[in-house]
């Protein structure tokens, strides 16, 4: 089976489109290592605590997966964990253009760095985490779009 993954992203939280495609990579791959960004451009509803054990409670049932959270560049973590692939997904054109560049600057970083792309499932391609984060706000339905879990601790932030 080839090489272990990177699977990285702010999982703020972690979707039901995250997990898809983590379950299949988990197929593809020896090992995915889900890399939870700390800080992020982004302002994060879950603290870093929060984002890795929602995601470490929905991806139990993989035994070839782990989670861990990481702080500064996604190359140098890669390169802590002896890893050269890094996985990411394109849902849209918009995100193509993105990813592209993404995959270059993480490239011109460090030549030995690989980024590999897995398209969501039709089902999943619309979900976002901004998107659920503000359904839960509204006290809208999440149950299709996160765990179980993910769904509780979103009821919990908006209870007040
Ligand atoms: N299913 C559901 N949602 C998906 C998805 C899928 N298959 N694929 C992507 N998404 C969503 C994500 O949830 C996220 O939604 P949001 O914007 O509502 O939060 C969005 O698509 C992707 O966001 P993006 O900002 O592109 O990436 P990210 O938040 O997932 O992660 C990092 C970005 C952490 C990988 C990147 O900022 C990074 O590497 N940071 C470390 C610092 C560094 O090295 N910087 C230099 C980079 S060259």
């Amino acid at each position: 089976m080839p090489h272990a993954i990177i699977y990285p992203g702010t999982f703020d939280p972690l979707t039901n489109g995250h997990l898809h495609i983590i379950e299949r990579a988990a197929k593809i791959f020896s090992h995915v290592i889900v890399a939870i960004a700390e800080s992020t451009s982004k302002k994060t509803l879950f603290d870093i605590q929060e984002r890795v054990s929602l995601a470490a409670h929905a991806l139990t049932h993989l035994n070839n997966v782990s989670v861990s959270s990481f702080n500064g560049l996604l190359v140098d973590f890669a390169h802590q964990q002896n890893v050269a692939l890094i996985l990411r997904s394109v849902r849209t054109i918009t995100d193509y253009e993105y990813e592209c560049q993404l995959a270059k600057m993480n490239r011109a970083l460090d030549a030995r760095i690989e980024t590999l792309f897995l398209t969501p499932a039709p089902e999943y391609a619309y979900i976002s985490s901004t998107l659920v984060r503000e359904i839960g706000l509204l006290k809208g339905d999440v149950s299709r779009f996160v765990p179980a879990a993910t769904m509780n601790a979103l009821k919990g932030k908006f209870e007040n």
